[in-house]
C-alpha cells in the first residue's frame, strides 16, 4: 500500500474559488482526531505492504493540534510498517502557522511541507478572499527553509486581472526562495463557489484563454531555465524533490483516505469515497459503520484515466503497460488515435512512452480526451 490521505475538514474562512470538503465551523475537531483513529481500526486489513506516503490535507490540516499529528503518526507507526525513507508531507496556511509551530512539526517526524501561498500579490489574495496576506507567506516561507529540506509552494495563475507580467512577478518571488518544488495551478472556477456567483454577476473578469495560456507556458519555460523539471502538468521539482505521494497517485498505486471527503484506491480497479458531511461522518463512524460508496471502473474507464493521469507526467503513457493490463485492442486502438497528433506534433514516441510535445502541454487534457475509448 503506497501511501495514506488524511482530510482535515476544516478552514478558518472559505476561500472564493475553492469547492474542496471543508467546513468553517470549526467545532467537533476533537471528536475528528478520534474518528480517524477509529476508522484506521476499521479498515485495518486494507492497510498492506509498506507506507511510502502519510499526507495531511484539506481543508487545513494545519488547524491540527501538534498533539493530534502527533498521536495519528504514532497510531500508524505502531500498527503498521512505515518505509524507511517515508515522506509526511503536511499542508500548511500562511496565517495558522508560527515558527514554533513548524518546529514542532519537525520534531514529530513531518519531513515536507506544502504552503498555500496562491500569490504574492495582496490584491490577488484579497480578491480571492484568502484570509493570510503576502507578508505572512513570505514569512512562512522564511521559517521552512530553516527548519525544511524537503517543501513546496502553490501558486495560482490566471488570476482576474493577471497579466503575464504580474505573473512573471509572482512566479520570479517563489523561485527566490529556491524552493525545491512547486505545484501551480490555473485558477478554476468550480460551481457553487462564491467565484462562480461573482463571474456571473459580472463583479469579477476572468482573463481569456489565450492570456491563461501565455502564463502557464512561460511558467514552463521559465521552470525549466530555472532548473525544475515539469514532472507533472501543474508540478515542478529540483532532482530528488518529486513529491513522492502525488506521484503514486498518478502511478496508479494504491492509496487509502481517511477522512470526510477522502478517496481511496485499491491499485486495481476499486475507488471509494467518504461521505462530504463532517457530522454524517463523525456519526457512522461513532457507531463503527464506514460511510463509503464504491465504484470498481469499467476497462474503458480504466484505460481512458490511465491516459489522462499518464500524458500529464513526463514519463507518459507506456504502450507495453497497455498491452499487459487492457490487452491488444486497446494498444492498437491507441497507435490508430495517436496518428494525428504524432503528424502535427503534439505527440510523439520516446522508446515505448507516448508524450505531449513542449508546444501542446498546455493542450494536454484535451488532447487526452481525444484518445479516450467511449464505446465497448
Ligand atoms: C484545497 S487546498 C488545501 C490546502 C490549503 N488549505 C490551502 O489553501 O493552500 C489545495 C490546493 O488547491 C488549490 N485550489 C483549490 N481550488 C482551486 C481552484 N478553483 N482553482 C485553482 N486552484 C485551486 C488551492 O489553492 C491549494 O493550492
Ligand atoms: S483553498 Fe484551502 S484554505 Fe481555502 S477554502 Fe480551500 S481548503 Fe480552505
Amino acid at each position: 500500500m503506497a501511501g495514506i490521505y488524511f482530510h482535515y475538514p476544516f478552514c478558518r474562512q472559505a476561500c472564493h474559488y475553492c469547492n474542496f470538503h471543508f467546513s468553517t465551523q470549526l467545532d467537533y475537531q476533537r471528536e475528528m482526531l478520534q474518528a480517524f483513529k477509529k476508522e484506521i481500526e476499521l479498515r485495518a486489513e486494507e492497510f498492506t505492504g509498506d507506507v511510502e506516503s502519510i499526507y495531511f490535507g484539506g481543508g487545513s490540516p494545519s488547524l491540527m493540534s501538534l498533539k493530534s499529528i502527533d498521536n495519528l503518526i504514532n497510531v500508524l507507526m505502531k500498527k503498521f510498517k512505515l518505509h524507511k525513507k517515508i515522506e509526511i508531507t503536511i499542508e500548511v496556511n500562511p496565517d495558522d502557522v508560527s515558527y514554533k509551530y513548524l518546529l514542532a512539526l519537525s520534531s514529530i517526524g513531518i519531513n515536507r511541507l506544502s504552503i498555500g501561498v496562491q500569490s504574492f500579490i495582496d490584491a490577488e489574495l484579497k480578491l480571492m478572499n484568502r484570509i493570510h496576506n503576502a507578508d505572512q507567506a513570505i514569512k512562512t516561507i522564511d521559517w521552512t527553509v530553516k527548519l525544511f529540506d524537503n517543501f513546496s509552494i502553490d501558486l495560482i495563475y490566471g488570476m482576474p486581472s493577471s497579466d503575464l507580467s504580474s505573473w512573471k512577478k509572482n512566479l520570479n518571488q517563489a523561485l527566490s526562495y529556491n524552493v525545491p518544488h512547486l505545484s501551480s495551478y490555473a485558477l478554476t472556477v468550480e460551481p457553487k463557489t462564491f467565484l462562480a456567483y461573482k463571474v456571473k454577476n459580472k463583479q469579477v473578469q476572468l482573463i481569456d484563454d489565450d492570456r491563461v495560456k501565455s502564463q502557464y507556458d512561460w511558467m514552463v519555460y521559465r521552470m525549466e531555465e530555472a532548473g525544475y523539471e515539469n514532472y507533472e502538468f501543474s508540478n515542478f521539482s529540483k532532482l530528488g524533490y518529486n513529491a513522492v505521494n502525488n506521484s503514486n497517485y498518478w502511478r496508479g498505486k494504491a492509496y487509502i483516505g481517511i477522512g470526510p471527503a477522502a478517496h481511496s484506491f485499491d491499485g486495481q480497479r476499486k475507488r471509494s469515497w467518504n461521505i462530504s458531511n463532517n457530522i454524517k461522518y463523525l456519526k457512522s463512524i461513532q457507531k463503527g459503520i464506514l460511510p463509503s460508496e464504491f465504484e470498481n471502473l469499467g476497462t474503458n474507464e480504466a484505460f481512458n484515466e490511465y491516459l489522462m493521469t499518464g500524458l500529464r507526467t513526463s514519463w507518459g503513457v507506456s504502450l507495453q503497460m497497455i498491452n499487459q493490463t487492457f490487452g491488444k485492442r486497446y494498444s492498437s486502438y491507441l497507435e490508430k488515435q495517436v496518428e494525428n497528433h504524432l503528424i502535427d506534433q503534439r505527440l510523439y514516441w520516446d522508446g515505448d512512452a507516448l508524450k505531449v510535445s513542449k508546444k501542446a502541454k498546455f493542450l494536454t487534457d484535451g488532447i487526452a480526451s481525444d484518445l479516450f475509448l467511449l464505446k465497448n
